[in-house]
């Protein structure tokens, strides 16, 4: 049974496993534009982020007894996104662990972040995604109720330009 609670600073390392977990799945697929190839867990910058998330309560946990099945976390909208022109939430970070796949656990979590942000008295929920040619993802917030609006692309340390798609959802 799954229920949803807070994320704490002792939760970090489940959520760099879940992290680990999903780039060696997207490895495995070969979908290596997304993520990289390397462990997130041994990037110090995601780390320092996970760690400040935690800290600021922004991680929220799916989590079957005691084992985290998925991780949403919310805040502010990233500095490459276009600003939001009302008051907003972002969806900052998704995954969900692989052995709980299709089971719905994105959903339910998508469903606290809407239930925040109608808490926060905030009309508006945006997230991004990477903007693969097949729009794997994009597909998979559009059938979560969003509609595709800015793209973008972000140069990164490696050269590399990654395509980025934001989606929006206006709440009642
Ligand atoms: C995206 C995610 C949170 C959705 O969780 P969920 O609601 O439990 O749904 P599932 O894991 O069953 O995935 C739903 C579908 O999206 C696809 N999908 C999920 N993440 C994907 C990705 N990064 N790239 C391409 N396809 C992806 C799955 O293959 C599945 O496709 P199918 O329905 O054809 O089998 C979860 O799949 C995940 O953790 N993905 C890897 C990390 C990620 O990309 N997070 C989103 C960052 S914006």
């Amino acid at each position: 049974m799954t229920r949803i609670r807070a994320g704490r600073p002792e939760d970090v390392p489940a959520v760099l496993e879940l992290l680990d977990d999903a780039v060696a799945w997207l490895v495995s697929l070969g979908r290596t534009d997304q993520w990289g190839t390397r462990p997130l867990s041994a990037n110090p910058r995601r780390v320092a982020l996970t760690e400040e998330q935690a800290r600021d309560g922004e991680l929220h946990l799916a989590v079957d007894g005691d084992l985290v099945v998925g991780v949403l976390g919310v805040g502010g909208a990233t500095e490459y996104v276009p600003p939001a022109v009302e008051p907003e939430l972002y969806v900052r970070l998704l995954v969900t662990r692989r052995a709980y796949a299709a089971k719905g656990v994105g959903s339910f979590l998508l469903d606290h972040a809407r239930r925040l942000a109608r808490e926060r008295g905030v009309g508006l929920l945006r997230v991004d995604c990477f903007a693969s040619e097949d729009r794997a993802l994009v597909g998979y917030y559009e059938r979560q109720g969003f509609t595709a609006t800015d793209r973008f692309e972000v140069t990164l340390a490696s050269g590399q330009v990654w395509q980025g798609q934001v989606l929006a959802q206006r709440l009642g």
